[in-house]
């Protein structure tokens, strides 16, 4: 499973402690920025990281900036992106088991290096469980398309 990586200045550091986890289990990422403090901004990365996911370059994204607000919102501009900004475990393995997120985004001024990596091992190690949560995943699909649910 290759995971796509992004961050603005604000989430670097923590982006730098998450790789240095993966790393130790093995896993494979494409980092695709920023790489410097040198202040950007959250769009860039979290697009980046949504078309990375997307087009099917990587399974997975994991998203990093202050909050982990703007970076989710901008990745959730893309269609087929399920990004979830997370500072718990519980609402990490949800997302996937019920919304099959594709994309989880954390907040470096919100949660430490170790809450952020269980919150990351959770969700990656959750499976998307289908059957009635498909049937709502498809209808945020429907939504996405521009149709209207009530019809
Ligand atoms: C940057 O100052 C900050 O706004 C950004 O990292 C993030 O928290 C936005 O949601």
């Amino acid at each position: 499973m290759m995971l796509a990586l992004g961050s603005d200045h604000v989430g670097l550091a923590l982006k730098e402690e998450i790789k240095q986890h993966l790393d130790e289990k093995g896993i494979p990422y494409k980092d695709y920025g920023c790489i410097s403090t040198e202040r950007t901004n959250y769009p860039i990365y979290g697009q980046k990281v949504a078309k990375a996911v997307v087009s099917g370059e990587c399974e997975k994204g994991l998203l990093f900036c202050g909050t982990g607000v703007g970076i989710s919102i901008a990745a959730n501009k893309m269609k087929g992106v399920r990004a979830v900004v997370c500072s718990d475990c519980y609402t990490a393995v949800l997302s996937r088991q019920h919304n099959n997120t594709n994309i989880l985004a954390l907040g470096s001024r919100v949660v430490g290096v170790d809450l952020a990596k269980m919150i990351i091992d959770g969700w990656l190690n959750a499976e998307f469980e289908g059957g009635r949560h498909e049937t709502r995943v498809d209808m945020i699909r429907k939504v996405e398309e521009g149709n209207d649910l009530s019809e």
